[in-house]
């Protein structure tokens, strides 16, 4: 050990605690130092997004051959109509478009909002009321695992079809 070495290692602060009272002071400072560094871990955390809006928009809806021509299924959970004739498969958003709430499906295939009174024909569009567009056609493809996919946030051209 050089003399410098021997000096600083003799220097009271490099002295391992001897006291009850030296080693409290010691795991008071080292637990501030680290509290201090994981909150500031935290802050730098803060600007990214820990749920990413993009990662629940594919919704698996079973395979195609579960609906039969004819089917009109509503998934409540995606807020998604399915219906399947004969050209093919097409899917359609009940979110309003005039403030987001959901349109119900009447008997007769239209649709009305519950919350300010728009009114929208069998394939969305606008029949009357405060929506300012039609109901949104939502994509739909098939997976490579054979599975029907709807895309909640990929709007398509209205009378587009899956077929399959
Ligand atoms: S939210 Fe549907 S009409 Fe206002």
């Amino acid at each position: 050990m050089t003399p410098k070495q021997d000096q600083l290692t003799g220097a009271k602060r490099f002295k391992t605690p001897k006291t009850r009272r030296d080693f409290l002071g010691l795991a008071a400072a080292w637990s501030a130092v680290v509290a201090l560094a994981m909150a500031m871990l935290g802050a730098m955390r803060l600007p990214m997004p820990s749920v990413f809006p993009e990662s629940n928009s594919r919704v698996k809806l079973g395979t195609p051959e579960r609906y039969a021509v004819g089917t009109k299924q509503y998934f409540p959970k995606h807020r998604l109509w399915l219906f399947r004739d004969e050209a093919g498969f097409h899917a359609i958003s009940a979110t309003c478009t005039h403030l987001g709430c959901i349109a119900v499906r009447n008997d007769d295939g239209t649709f009305h909002c519950p919350c300010h009174g728009s009114k929208f024909d069998a394939i969305g569009n606008v029949e009357g009321g405060p929506a300012p567009k039609a109901l949104v056609w939502v994509q739909l493809t098939v997976s490579p695992e054979g599975w029907l996919v709807a895309d909640t946030f990929k709007e398509v051209k209205q009378g587009t079809v899956l077929v399959v």
